[in-house]
């Protein structure tokens, strides 16, 4: 898992793993700032946590080839970005094709970028959300694996929003992720079918 930040999905995610929810290890977490609180939660489930700081590195491309490098030591079969605050390079994106998923706080594709929550309000939608997709060279632009609405109230403030998305994202995150290591995501061009269990 690559998370930059607080890890709120990233200890979901955890916490599927240790139910036995998602058939499969947690290998590592990954981030690029000494003060994230996903440094700390890896910690307390017992999870490798790597801080592999872009300040050690002469530019982005030593910074990712470092990072990669990281991932594929440990094997990994699936890269998760949970509030991974970096632009991932082509060449990254290239070398986890397929295989590299993204959780972002709106249905897109309304509001990608910084400040999705923001964006919603300000637009005046009436239903908002959170989606998990593959992750393509754009900016949340990749195939979409799950989406889930939440109302938004007349007088919704950013924070109450983005807390109602959050639930939704600690859901279909892991189930998202618990789709995958079942072998049950087909992508077809842009479209993602979620094959049904033999
Ligand atoms: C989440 O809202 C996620 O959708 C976005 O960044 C936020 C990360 O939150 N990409 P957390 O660090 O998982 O708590």
């Amino acid at each position: 898992m690559l998370a930059s930040g607080r890890g709120s999905n990233f200890q979901a995610i955890a916490r599927a793993v240790e139910s036995g929810f998602i058939p499969a290890t947690l290998a590592a977490l990954v981030t690029d700032r000494a003060d994230a609180g996903a440094l700390a939660i890896a910690r307390a489930h017992g999870i490798e946590a790597l801080c592999i700081d872009p300040h050690d590195h002469w530019g982005p491309e030593a910074h990712e080839a470092q990072v990669i490098a990281a991932l594929d030591e440990r094997g990994v079969e699936l890269v998760c970005l949970a509030g991974y605050m970096r632009l991932l390079s082509g060449a990254f994106v290239k070398h986890f094709e397929g295989r590299l998923l993204n959780i972002h706080p709106s249905l897109l594709p309304a509001f990608p970028g910084l400040h999705a929550q923001r964006q919603a309000l300000r637009y005046g939608v009436k239903v908002a959300g959170a989606t998990v997709h593959l992750v393509d060279e754009g900016v949340d632009t990749g195939p979409v694996v799950l989406q889930a609405a939440v109302p938004v109230g007349e007088d919704d403030t950013e924070e109450a929003l983005a807390e109602r998305i959050l639930a939704e994202e600690h859901r279909i995150y892991p189930e998202a992720i618990r789709l995958f290591a079942e072998g049950r995501i087909v992508v077809e061009g842009r479209r993602v079918r979620i094959r049904e269990t033999a």
